[in-house]
């Protein structure tokens, strides 16, 4: 299975360019994309999902438009999108029942998507009555209703607590043999380790498409621990990307991305896509 993107570009009415000469090939995998907020994840996800169309360009699923193919790639397709509804009144169960009436598929394998989600024993409560990260499960739990080929997460570990996220992480990397995922987040650990291929955004334009491992690869000898006194500190911040510190009484130890070495007797260490990201984008992910 093929998805192509070709030099799609997307202009709201009145806006800047959303998206700009957007060109990509999906095959089965996790891809993470990760960019800003307002870089275009979210476009880039309604167009895939076909509920927005691109100004110019075309996404073709095996060298046919998705808008051509109407019902038969939405059968393909879940999506989880950010800013999801929930239907308070609702248990847990009856909204997937919901889901699988307006998907018009078969109820089967409900039971089966709450216990991979570790909501089965919650079915019978009020939607009303879950956690922020129990509702994003949830809603992670309706985009798998009918084993999508095609899945489309935005921002799925929103509000999630580590042990969710650990979880989250297997469920995919579990699912991700026989389909494309696309994954957006702005906690870059959520798809260090799942992610076959990242896509760097930012202002619309693809920035980096490359395989996560070539991605923190790229990064090598620009990652540096240092010792720094702690009157040295606020003048190396001026000056370097600092991804973290940890004070002790009379230095601090930091974690830098340079070009070059920050400071005498930095150590080079190995890159984390975090470091990736602070690099590309000069400054940390955050929350959207
Ligand atoms: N419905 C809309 N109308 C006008 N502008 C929009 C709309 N949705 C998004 N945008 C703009 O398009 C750009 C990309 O937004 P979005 O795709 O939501 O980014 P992200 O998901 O990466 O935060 C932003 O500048 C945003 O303000
Ligand atoms: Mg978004």
């Amino acid at each position: 299975m093929n998805l192509t993107y070709s030099n799609i570009n997307k202009k709201y009415k009145g806006g800047k360019l959303a998206l700009s000469n957007v060109n990509l090939t999906l095959t089965n995998g996790v891809y993470g994309l990760l960019g800003p907020n307002g870089a275009g994840k979210s476009t880039l996800m309604n167009i895939t999902c076909g509920l927005l169309k691109p100004t110019s360009g075309s996404v073709k699923l095996d060298n046919k438009n998705i808008l051509s193919l109407g019902e038969t790639y939405r059968n393909l397709l879940g999506y989880l999108p950010q800013d999801f509804g929930y239907y308070p009144e609702l248990t847990a169960s009856e909204f997937m029942d919901y889901v699988v009436t307006i998907k018009d598929c078969l109820k089967s394998d409900v039971d089966e998507i709450l216990k991979l989600v570790g909501l089965y024993e919650e079915k019978t409560r009020k939607i009303k009555t879950f956690s922020g990260g129990m509702k994003q499960r949830l809603g992670i739990a309706q985009a798998l209703i009918n084993d999508p080929k095609i899945l489309v997460l935005d921002e799925p570990t929103a509000g999630l607590d580590p042990k969710e996220r650990v979880r989250f992480r297997k469920v995919i990397s579990d699912l991700a043999s026989n389909r494309i995922v696309i994954l957006s987040t702005h906690i870059v650990s959520d798809v260090e380790f799942i992610a076959k291929l990242i896509i760097l955004i930012e202002k619309g334009e693809i920035l980096k498409f490359k395989r996560t491992k070539d991605l923190l690869d790229s990064l090598q000898g620009k990652v540096w621990k240092c010792q720094l006194p702690l009157n040295k500190i606020e003048e190396i911040e001026q000056e370097f990307l600092i991804v973290n510190l940890q004070y002790d009484q009379k230095f601090a130890t930091a974690r830098i991305v340079s070009d070059t070495s920050p400071f005498p007797e930095s150590e080079v260490i190995y890159p984390s896509l975090e470091d990736v990201y602070l690099y590309y984008f000069k400054a940390l992910p955050g929350p959207n």
